[in-house]
């Protein structure tokens, strides 16, 4: 028995064997440095999925302001603290005028639970609509509007669920596709509605991420968005995977997205791995909320979460890491529409900054199990990606934003490599 597989048993007799492991054989990290990662068998590995290692595997200056403040001090929110409000003031300052108010979290699951709860208590109304291949947590709230992940809990009553239309499998008119989705939304809200739940909210990644990056027809998100308003319910944007500059040349996704939500819930990369998550919003529902419960989380932004909160922002200046997000995103986005140009089993190049996929598929057909053999090339190669998307059809390739151009003909070397494989 290899020594991973002999930790993989302990695993399976301890933490148990459903918790999910990437590969058929998975990997064992045991160092991690800007976006390499050193396995145990000493074989060093390119990162090109993981988004919570922002600014890159145990940077310096988040590690040097997260031992500085946990040397110093670290206590819970109760009191006041010059760095949660300097970190507060700093993030705040990269959202609209709009957005100006924020409350802290330790994971995504923890902000959409909060943001789902402010708009219920705000709108006095139930009805949540997502996405039909969407994850948005893990809470029984979230568990509740799972639609993207196996969930045992039954969809809720008051959950309605749209589908994001892609127009890279959907060959009719982009007008028509528009139509007929946001004629889907409007049925959702009516039946909400009338059976007495009303609109609380809406939830959505503005990326589309777990849905695999469709082609969205433009007006959609706005359609949503005006849609929901009119029917009183506010607009969440879950920005856990498409925030903090990974789509290139925009700071958050929903201004990629082009619209302004009335609460923002963040999380992964915000702490480059320390857990922190926050929702942002206005003055007027931040009042709303606050006036009316005596909220407080223990541990939820705390000034060690702040010093490396506030690390992670600063970084990203000193670095230049947006513009090289957009720059290197757009180097990569131009091979991955060459390879799908030149390969007939990729059906599309998806995605935006650094954050992009290959959909497969064989006459039209969602091929997963293509998806799959190139995933495990790549890491053949020793470069990680992953899959995602409603068939799992669609190349996950989503790596720290330190990503630089060093590594960039390396993963696409792996990848044009991979899919010759094929
Ligand atoms: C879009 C999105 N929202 C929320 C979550 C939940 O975040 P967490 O696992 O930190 O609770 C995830 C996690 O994968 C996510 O991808």
């Amino acid at each position: 028995m290899t020594a991973n597989a002999a930790l993989k048993a302990r695993r399976d007799r301890t933490i148990g064997p459903y918790s999910p492991l990437f590969y058929d054989e998975p990997l064992q990290f045991v160092r991690g440095s800007g976006v390499w990662l050193e396995e145990a068998n000493g074989e060093r590995y390119l990162d090109g999925y993981n988004n919570v290692p922002h600014v890159g595997h145990a940077n310096g200056r988040v590690v040097a302001a997260l031992a500085e403040q946990a040397a110093t001090l670290n206590i819970h929110t109760r009191y006041l603290n010059e760095r949660v409000v300097d970190y507060s003031e700093r993030l705040l300052s990269t959202f609209a005028p709009r957005l100006d108010r924020i409350l802290f979290g330790n994971s995504g699951s923890e902000a959409n639970e909060l943001a789902l709860r402010i708009a219920r208590q705000l709108t006095g109304s139930t009805g949540v609509i997502v996405s039909d291949y969407s994850y948005h947590g893990t809470t029984i709230t979230l568990a509740e509007l799972t639609t993207g992940l196996r969930t045992r809990e039954p969809l809720g009553p008051h959950v309605r669920t749209l589908r994001i239309p892609d127009l890279d499998r959907d060959q009719r008119p982009e007008a028509e596709v528009l139509a007929e989705t946001l004629a889907e939304l409007d049925a959702a809200i009516a039946s909400l509605l009338d059976e007495g739940y009303g609109v609380s909210a809406s939830l959505f990644d503005p990326l589309f991420s777990t849905e695999g990056m469709p082609r969205v027809p433009e007006g959609l998100v706005a359609g949503i968005v005006e849609r929901v308003r009119r029917a009183g319910g506010l607009v969440i944007a879950d920005e856990v995977q498409s925030g903090f500059g990974r789509t290139g040349g925009w700071m958050w996704g929903h201004d990629f997205a082009g619209m302004t939500p009335d609460l923002v819930t963040m999380g992964k990369p915000m702490g480059n791995g320390h857990p922190m998550s926050a929702v942002v919003t206005s003055e007027a529902i931040l009042d709303e909320f606050g006036s009316r419960n005596e909220f407080f989380n223990t541990f939820a932004g705390n000034p060690v979460s702040a010093a490396v909160g506030e690390a992670v922002l600063l970084e990203m200046e000193a670095e230049g890491l947006m513009d090289r997000a957009k720059r290197l995103g757009a180097e990569a986005r131009a091979e991955f529409d060459r390879l799908a140009a030149t390969h007939d089993f990729v059906r599309a190049a998806k995605g935006t900054g650094l954050f992009l996929g290959l959909d497969f598929a064989v006459d039209g057909v969602p091929a997963p199990e293509l998806a799959k053999r190139v995933v495990e090339g790549m890491k053949a190669r020793n470069v990680l990606i992953s899959r995602i998307g409603r068939d799992e059809s669609v190349l996950k390739v989503r790596p720290p934003l330190a990503f630089g151009e060093a590594e960039l003909p390396i993963l696409l070397g792996a990848l044009t490599d991979s899919l010759s494989d094929i």
